[in-house]
C-alpha cells in the first residue's frame, strides 16, 4: 500500500522522439508525485504534445522510458489508457451531439452499465454547471462550456492521472478561473494532473512543479519559486519616511540603488527567506527604520523568455 502512495504518478527517463530528421525530445527525465500539479511549458513547437502523446500512449516514443500510474507506455498501453484521462489540445467533444449524448458516449466507451452512466453524467453535468445546456447540442456552446465539457468527459472514467494539453486558451478570465479551481478540486482528491500551457500565470497559480522545454531538453525543472529565483532581477524594495532614513540605509547596504526619486531602494536579492533576514538585521543593527518592503521576484515570463533565449522552435513539416 504505502509503495503504492509513494510511487510517482509519472516517471520518464531519456524520452526521445524524432519526426523524420527533425530531433523533437531530445531525452527528457520528470517525475510527478502522486496528487500534484506538475506543469510542462514550451515556446509553440517545443515538443509539449508530443510528450503528452507518448505519456499518453498515442505516440510511441523512440527511446527512453516512460511509467504512467505504475504502468509502462509502450509496453502495458491498456493499463495506461485504463488509468489515465486526456483533455487534448483539440476538444474531443462531438459537436452534433448535446452535452448529455457526449457523457453517454464517454461512459459506453469506459463500458460503464447504462444506469452507471446515467448517473456519473448526471452528477458531472451539475459538477461542471452544464445541467440546463445538457440537451441542447454542443455546437451551440460557449467555448468556455465546451471545455468544461471536454473536462467533464475526461472525468467519466474516473482517472488517477490527468492530461490537460492547454486547458483554457481561448477561455476568458472567469472560465479560466473556474477551470483553475475544477484543476485544484480533482488534485485535492488525490488525481495528479499533467497540464501544459502557455498561460504562465496558469503554471504559477496551480502547479507544484514546473519543467520547461526547449530544445529537445528539460532546461529547467522546479517550483515556480525556484524558476523565478534562478534568473537575476529580483530585488527588495525598501521606502522610507524621510531623507535622512534613506541615507542611512545607504551608507549601511553599498549595493542599493535609489529608484528614481522616490523615497526608495532597490537591494538586489534572491528574495529568499535567508536573503531577507539578513538584510533585515543589518538595518536593525544601525537601527534604521524602514517604512515599507516588498520582494520583487521576476514573473515566469521574465523565466521563460530567459530560458527559452526567446527561440521559437516551430517548425513545419509535410
Ligand atoms: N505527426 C507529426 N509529424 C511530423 N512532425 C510533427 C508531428 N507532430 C509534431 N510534429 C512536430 O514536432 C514539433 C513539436 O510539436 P508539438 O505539437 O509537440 O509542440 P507543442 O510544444 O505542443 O507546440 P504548441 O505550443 O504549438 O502546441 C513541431 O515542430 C511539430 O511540427
Ligand atoms: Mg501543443
Amino acid at each position: 500500500m504505502t509503495s503504492q502512495h509513494n510511487r510517482p504518478a509519472i516517471a520518464v527517463t531519456g524520452l526521445r522522439k524524432s519526426f523524420g530528421d527533425h530531433l523533437v525530445l531530445d531525452g527528457i527525465d520528470l517525475t510527478v508525485p502522486p496528487g500534484t500539479v506538475f506543469s510542462l511549458l514550451g515556446a509553440n513547437g517545443a515538443g509539449k504534445t508530443t510528450t503528452v502523446k507518448i505519456l499518453t500512449t498515442l505516440n510511441r516514443a523512440d527511446a527512453g522510458e516512460a511509467r504512467v500510474a505504475g504502468h509502462d507506455v509502450a509496453r502495458e498501453p491498456d493499463a495506461v489508457r485504463a488509468a489515465i484521462g486526456v483533455t487534448g489540445q483539440f476538444s474531443a467533444v462531438d459537436k452534433l451531439l448535446n452535452g448529455a449524448e457526449n457523457l453517454r458516449l464517454m461512459a459506453d466507451l469506459h463500458h460503464l452499465s447504462r444506469a452507471e452512466g446515467r448517473e456519473r453524467a448526471g452528477r458531472l453535468l451539475e459538477r461542471f454547471d452544464l445541467t440546463d445546456a445538457a440537451r441542447k447540442p454542443a455546437a451551440t456552446y460557449s467555448g468556455g462550456m465546451l471545455r468544461r465539457l471536454d473536462l467533464a468527459m475526461t472525468l467519466v472514467g474516473n482517472p488517477q492521472v490527468i492530461f490537460l494539453d492547454e486547458p483554457t486558451t481561448g477561455l476568458d478570465p472567469r472560465s479560466r478561473r473556474e477551470m483553475w479551481q475544477i484543476v485544484r478540486d480533482l488534485v485535492a482528491d488525490g488525481v495528479t494532473v499533467f497540464l501544459t500551457t502557455q498561460y504562465l500565470d496558469e503554471a504559477d497559480e496551480l502547479a507544484d512543479r514546473i519543467a520547461v522545454l526547449d530544445g529537445g531538453r528539460v532546461v529547467a525543472e522546479g517550483t515556480a519559486e525556484e524558476l523565478k529565483r534562478r534568473i537575476p532581477g529580483g530585488h527588495v524594495r525598501l521606502h522610507f519616511a524621510g531623507e535622512d532614513q534613506l541615507d542611512a540605509a545607504r551608507r549601511v547596504l553599498g549595493q542599493a540603488t535609489r529608484e528614481g526619486d522616490a523615497l526608495a531602494l532597490r537591494v538586489p536579492s534572491d528574495g529568499s527567506l535567508t536573503a531577507l533576514k539578513t538584510l533585515i538585521d543589518r538595518l536593525d543593527e544601525r537601527a534604521v527604520k524602514v517604512d515599507e518592503m516588498s520582494v520583487h521576484t521576476p514573473d515566469l515570463d521574465d523565466v521563460f523568455l530567459a530560458l527559452t533565449g526567446n527561440r521559437t522552435t516551430e517548425r513545419v513539416t509535410n
